[in-house]
């Protein structure tokens, strides 16, 4: 008799513990996929053409992947990148970053969470060409509250690591291409951010430049788990990358 509450406590509580670890488990299967990208279709309408640029993209990126989209010009490597980022809207789908409907977050969290989460290299995300490589760079730490001197040591700390420790004063009409993109470089890893994405990160740089990038993301990847998504063309990026996606006319073609 006397030991009947202590067994029942004992079940209840492994109850407990077995519906925690489950509960756990999902957790960690739902933190187990970064991005889950479900039947993303967007049209693009100037005039009278249409471009349907994703036709039903199902895409699920693992937490500390390295991932690269290839695929012909035009095939819609960018606008995904774009949809899935939450940058630009699409038109049916849904997307889903680290648990969250990107329908669910309104602008400002989503922009607050860019700001922590994220980084971005993009062309189009071009340096503020007045200001130097190393307040470049600062820039996203400075937006998400970062004391402005450890903004600054965390900045020039990201930008000896793209090898522009002796370039932190220069604005960016004082670089060379294969600079400006490694500072942009600097700036889209200096937050440290959970999820890195690139779209022809190593497009203007040479060689010897290139395989320094990528070997930097490597090791973030390696070392800090951090999740790189990147579009490229070149093969021996690709090829740097455990997985490749490949798009063709607004589709995934192949998934290797
Ligand atoms: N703002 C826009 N308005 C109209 N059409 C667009 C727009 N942006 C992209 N498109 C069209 O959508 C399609 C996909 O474009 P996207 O930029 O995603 O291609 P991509 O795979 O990144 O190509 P690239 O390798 O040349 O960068 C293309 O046919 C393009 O012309
Ligand atoms: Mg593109």
């Amino acid at each position: 008799m006397g030991q009947e509450p202590t067994i029942g406590r004992a079940v209840a509580v492994r109850e407990l513990t077995e519906k925690a670890a489950e509960r756990g488990n999902e957790a960690a299967a739902k933190k187990d996929a970064i991005v889950v990208a479900e039947k993303i279709h967007k049209t693009f309408r100037s005039g009278e053409i249409e471009v349907h640029a994703l036709r039903g993209v199902d895409l699920t990126i693992g937490t500390g992947e390295m991932v690269a989209i290839m695929g012909p010009s035009g095939c819609g490597k960018t606008t995904l990148l774009n949809s899935l980022s939450g940058l630009d809207s699409f038109d049916s789908g849904q997307v889903t970053i680290e648990g969250t409907p990107l329908a669910a977050m309104n602008d400002r969290t989503r922009t607050d969470y860019r700001a922590r989460r994220m980084g971005f290299v993009f062309q189009s995300f071009n340096l503020l060409p007045v200001i130097s490589a190393v307040e470049n760079v600062e820039m996203p730490l400075l937006v998400s509250g970062v004391r402005p001197s450890e903004a600054r040591k965390r900045a020039l700390e990201s930008l000896a690591s793209v090898g522009l420790a002796n370039r932190a004063s220069h604005r960016p009409m004082q670089l060379s291409g294969g600079q400006i993109q490694r500072v942009t470089i600097a700036r889209a890893l200096v937050n440290h951010p959970a999820l890195v994405w690139a779209d022809e990160p190593t497009g203007n740089l040479d060689v010897g430049s290139s395989t320094e990038v990528l070997a930097l993301m490597q090791r973030l990847n390696r070392e800090q788990g951090q999740t790189f998504v990147i579009v490229t063309h070149d093969p021996h990026v690709a090829g740097l990358c455990g997985r490749i996606v490949r798009m063709e006319d607004g589709e995934i073609a192949a998934d290797e």
